[in-house]
Order: C-alpha cells, then sequence, then structure tokens
C-alpha cells in the first residue's frame, strides 16, 4: 500500500509532488508528507489526515523552489496514523529523507543495533529504521549508492523507496523489492512512482522496474544499478498510451460514477483485437501458446475474486474444464492439493495484491503454469506470470472496483469460449450466439446506464436508512450477489451480505423483518422459478424486496428494478453496473467518501 513519488528536475518539486500524490492517493490516505532539500537542509512538512490536511499546512508555511525532492501518501502498517509516523522520515541527524511502500520484517533486530550505536527514534515505523541504516550505511561507503545498497543487502521483507539526501543535491535513489515501481523518463526531469498516473501529466515514457534494482535519477540522468553488485542493468523505455484525462474525473463527481459509466467502452476495449468480426470467432494471441487447462485453479482477492467466481461457472460448462476458485489469502498457506502441469489463473486488478503474488508464488512452486489476468501493464502478476491477458479496463481510481471486474468478467467470457471451442466441446450455436451478441452489449449498456442511474437514486433515497440487507441470486448471479453486498458495505457502511438464494432456509432468512430489505437478482433465465419461490418466502416474513428482472417477468414485489434482456448470461453485463449504481447512489446519498471509503485501500500490498 501507499503511494510514494520522486521527482529531480527543473520545476518546483513540491507542488508537482502534491499533484502526483493527488492521483496516487487510491493507494492510502491516512496521512501524507513531501521533503526537498535546500541549502543543505532538508525541508519536510507532513500531515496526519488527507493530502488536503497536507495542502493546508503547506499554504502557511514558505517552501522553496527546490527543484527535487520525494513525497508519500500512507496505509498505516507499522504504527497509528499521526503525524510522526507519516512519511517522508528523517535519520536522526536529519541529513537523509527516505519515503517507503511495504513491510521491514527484520525492523526490530536492525533497531535495536542501531539503538545500542546512539540512534534515536521518533517514530514507530520500521521504515525511519531503514532511513537509519542507510545513514549506518553512509559512514562506511564513499555515496549514497553504495550506502543504500549496503543498507537494503540487510533487510527483509517488501519495499519500495525513495531517498534524497543534504550529500547530494538534484538527486533522488529510489528501489523495491515486492511492492511496486515505476519510472517516468522525462525531458530535463525525471520521475519514481508508485505508478504511472502520478507523472502522466508529464511524460509516458516509462521504465519497470524489477525486484532487486537500484534507480538513480537527477534532471538529466537516470541508471539503474543490480542493488547488490551495484552492476548496471540495461533497461528498456516502454511508451504508455493512456491519456490523462483517464486518470482524472472528466466533469464526474467520484472516479467511481465516472468509472461505472466507463463499462460500455471497458467491454469494447477488452473486445478489441480479440473476436474476429468476419469470422465471428474468439482470438486469443495471449494463450494462443498453451493447450486448454485439464484443471484450473482461480486465486484472487476481493472483488476479483467474485469475477473468478462468475468465471468458473461458464468455464465449466462451455470449456468443460473443472475449475476451483480461492480467495488467495486461503490458497496460500493451505498447502493445497496442486497437480503439476496444471494452470492456476491469477485474477488481479492491480496486479500487486500480495496475497494472489504468494498464490502465484506457490502455484509455481508446485509446478503449475500461471495465466495472469490483470489490468495494470507491466504489474508485479503480469511480471510473474507465464501467460498474460490485460483486461484493457485503463486506470481505476475509485477505491471500490467496478470497470475492472465488468473486463474481468469480458475475459473470462473469452476465454471460456475460447477453449470450449479449441476443445471442441461447447456447443456451435452457443459460441456463435455468444461470439455475436457480446459485441452489442456495450451500446445497450450505453443507452440503458442514464435510467439506471436514476432508480438507483430513487431506490437509495427510500432505503438509504436500512441497516442491513441481503443481496440474493442464483447461478451466475450468485458471485454478482457478494459483489452487490460487498460495494454496498464498503461505500455505504450499511451491513450487507449476499448469499445463493436457495441458502436463505438454511439460516438466514430469520433475520427477515419489514426493516431487512433484500436485493434479488430475479432475471429471465431458467433458474427463475426457484428465485421467485425463495423471494416469496422472504415476502412471507415480512421482507421488502428491490428485484433487478427483466420486462415481462412475473414477479409481485414492493420494487421492480426492470433491465433491458439481452442473451443469456449476457446480462450480467447489465445487472452488475445496476448493483453499483445502487451502492454509488446510496453512499452518495449519505454523504460518505465514496472514492475513498474509511479503512480500505485500493492496492493490497500488504498479507
Ligand atoms: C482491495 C480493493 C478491492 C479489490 C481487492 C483485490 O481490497 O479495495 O477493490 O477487489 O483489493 O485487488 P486486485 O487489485 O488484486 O484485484
Amino acid at each position: 500500500m501507499c503511494g510514494i513519488i520522486g521527482y529531480a528536475g527543473h520545476r518546483p518539486a513540491v507542488p508537482l509532488i502534491v499533484e502526483g500524490l493527488r492521483r496516487l492517493e487510491y493507494r492510502g490516505y491516512d496521512s501524507a508528507g513531501v521533503a526537498t532539500v535546500q541549502n543543505k537542509e532538508i525541508e519536510l512538512v507532513r500531515a496526519a489526515g488527507k493530502l488536503a490536511a497536507l495542502d493546508e499546512k503547506l499554504a502557511r508555511k514558505n517552501v522553496t523552489n527546490s527543484t527535487f525532492g520525494v513525497g508519500h501518501t500512507r496505509w498505516a502498517t507499522h504504527g497509528v496514523p499521526v503525524e510522526r509516523n507519516a512519511h517522508p522520515h528523517l535519520d536522526h541527524e536529519k541529513n537523509i529523507a527516505m519515503i517507503h511502500n511495504g513491510i521491514i520484517e527484520n525492523y526490530q533486530e536492525i533497531k535495536t543495533e542501531l539503538l545500542a550505536k546512539g540512534y534515536e527514534f521518533r517514530s514507530d515505523t520500521d521504515s525511519e529504521v531503514l532511513c537509519n541504516l542507510i545513514a549506518e550505511g553512509r559512514k562506511h561507503n564513499p555515496n549514497m549508492l553504495e550506502s543504500i545498497s549496503w543498507a537494503l543487502n540487510q533487510v527483509e521483507g517488501a519495499y519500495a523507496i525513495a531517498v534524497v539526501s543534504i550529500d547530494e543535491p538534484g538527486t533522488v535513489y529510489a528501489a523495491r523489492v515486492a511492492s511496486p515501481m515505476v519510472m517516468g523518463v522525462g525531458t530535463g526531469e525525471n520521475f519514481v512512482a508508485s505508478d504511472i498516473p502520478a507523472f502522466l501529466p508529464y511524460t509516458r515514457e516509462v521504465v519497470f522496474i524489477e525486484d532487486g534494482e537500484l534507480v538513480k535519477i537527477t534532471s538529466s540522468s537516470w541508471e539503474v544499478f543490480n542493488v547488490e553488485t551495484l552492476e548496471p542493468v540495461e533497461k528498456e523505455i516502454k511508451t504508455i498510451n493512456w491519456d490523462v484525462q483517464a486518470a482524472q474525473k472528466g466533469g464526474y463527481k467520484h472516479f467511481m460514477i465516472k468509472e461505472i459509466f466507463e463499462q460500455p467502452k471497458v467491454i469494447s476495449d477488452c473486445l478489441a483485437g480479440r473476436v474476429d468480426q468476419a469470422k465471428n470467432e474468439i482470438v486469443l494471441p495471449e494463450v494462443e501458446g498453451m493447450e486448454p487447462p485439464e484443471r484450473l485453479h482461480i486465486i484472487a482477492c476481493g472483488t476479483s475474486y467474485h469475477a473468478g467466481l462468475w468465471g468458473k461457472y461458464l468455464i465449466e460448462q462451455w470449456a468443460k474444464i473443472p475449475v476451483e476458485v480461492e480467495i488467495a489469502s486461503e490458497f496460500r498457506y493451505r498447502d493445497p492439493l496442486l497437480a503439476k502441469g496444471g494452470v492456476a489463473l491469477a485474477i488481479s486488478q492491480s496486479g500487486e495484491t500480495a496475497d494472489t503474488l504468494a498464490g502465484i508464488k506457490l502455484a509455481k512452486e508446485k509446478g503449475l503454469s500461471i495465466i495472469g489476468l490483470c489490468n495494470v501493464v507491466g504489474s508485479s502478476v503480469a511480471r510473474e506470470s507465464d501467460y498474460v491477458m490485460y483486461t484493457q479496463a485503463g486506470p481505476e481510481i475509485s477505491v471500490a472496483s467496478t470497470k475492472a471486474m465488468c473486463s474481468q468478467l469480458t475475459a473470462l467470457m473469452l476465454l471460456a469460449l475460447y477453449w470450449g471451442k479449441r476443445k471442441g466441446v461447447i456447443d456451435a450455436t452457443t459460441y456463435s450466439r455468444a461470439a455475436q451478441d457480446m459485441r452489442s452489449i456495450p451500446s445497450i449498456l450505453e443507452t440503458a446506464l442514464p435510467a439506471m442511474r436514476s432508480r438507483a437514486q430513487e431506490l437509495s433515497r427510500e432505503y438509504s436508512e436500512a441497516n442491513s440487507f441481503f443481496f440474493l441470486g442464483r447461478g451466475l448471479y450468485f458471485p454478482l450477489a457478494l459483489e452487490g453486498a460487498l460495494k454496498l458495505k464498503e461505500i455505504s457502511y450499511i451491513h450487507a451480505e449476499g448469499y445463493a438464494s436457495g441458502e436463505m432456509k438454511h439460516g438466514p432468512i430469520a433475520l427477515i423483518d419489514p426493516k431487512f430489505p433484500t436485493f434479488a437478482m430475479a432475471l429471465n433465465d431458467e433458474l427463475f422459478p426457484k428465485v421467485k419461490s425463495n423471494l416469496v418466502e422472504v415476502q412471507a416474513r415480512g421482507g421488502e424486496i428491490i428485484a433487478l428482472t427483466n420486462p415481462g417477468v412475473d414477479l409481485d414485489v414492493e420494487h421492480r428494478w426492470s433491465l433491458p434482456e439481452v442473451w443469456g448470461p449476457l446480462n450480467t453485463f447489465i445487472a452488475l453496473p445496476a448493483l453499483q449504481l445502487f451502492a454509488y447512489e446510496t453512499a452518495d446519498y449519505l454523504g460518505k467518501d465514496v472514492d475513498q471509503p474509511r479503512n480500505l485501500a485500493k492496492s493490497v500490498t500488504v498479507e
């Protein structure tokens, strides 16, 4: 977690860094800070709370126009979120300033040694320990490069760090192990950051930094070294085609609503180049080189896990491949039985989720090939995978994931069709219908979204005082029920549980009363009659129901929410945004901080 940025260039560093942090705030937002160097002294400004608190403090201070520095937005791991634990941290003599994302596992031992040498600490963080270890290294080494390497070779754990010192004005050092870091190469200026949007207004030229690499940037140069040996490492510059607008709100009140409305485009982008329109055929060059798996293990967390649960239905049904879906944090410690030669599919929007990465490592050790289904280009999941399929959703800024899930479902559907065809097990009509009709979903959804938003607004006003909600669905809509409940609880803080409709009678129905509403997915499919019976059971206990359904469906509930009907599983792509809109409108109506819900972070790079 945490967002970091380092800058060396020709512009005043502080405003540029703060703007960069604003675009990284989704990575954590419990405190923030910046450090620059002027006249052989470190200038440090930090504030507990969101970036606005840092802005206020900076407005009151007279920061200089130093043209290099580092900045950080924090999601606490060690030490409560107060100013003294905010980054940057200084060494005890105030010669070095460092920002850190990750956890130094052996910090306690190092701290004990440094305390014995007379070092003093001002925070509770593992990061300050590393900063002082670099200072200790400076005593034995001729320059900062060697001091940083000396220190990093003693630490265990995960880190992305950036460092400035009074010794070397104009230079920023950075390094990473198991925490994300990219370098931006500009003209007369260079950047390091946790993620590309931080420097996107200034450059699209990007170098992906790998584990064990140490970077040195100045305004006019950049170099990458192996952190252990300090041998230079050759790196390739890649050009990113994201536009700055895509990383900003574009007129919407929140990133979340913008991202919900982007879903038609996300589906088109994910399908682009993957459906041969002339032949009505799915082409997936990314997995062409592998045989369809005999068994598939899907590992993921959060919303990506729900996408995986949904994918299981289609991959089993269409490609006849047995699929197990597991929460990555369970999978990694369960000692799972994995047959050599099997395949694991890791789903991750960020590509940096620590548990998912650990799941990949375990699956690799057991001899599985890995397919990474992720959104962020060049992310750790992408780099650790044997085959990578990018979901093409563009940057997702809102902490609550919306368009990323839509893109994951699109990609999973493509995989199910592709493998089904390659194995010759999918029925030809289903295949051609799916391949054909998928392409019309973006325009149907685009047309439907404004009315769906109005309906979500009406319903959210009526139910904003509810303390609890059930979300129910069967078949493909069971994972959606889980996702609907997750969205509502994470941004509106209303308690919500997702259940398979048929499970209600085994306990949860005891909770139903007139103040405990149910949000049901009662779409027009072969399971509808079963769902209907479950809903009658809820009504018999006085429970009120909002039902997502289709025109003409015979259902008598308090609130019908009729969605345009499309073919078969494609109805998912209309139902998912309805759930997201309901959560969004409820949270917004209640005045919650929609894009940055309390206690959460977008990219969870710790266990
Ligand atoms: C966090 C985010 C969720 C996300 C999950 C998995 O909890 O708040 O929105 O679904 O991580 O993230 P990933 O990047 O691996 O999909």
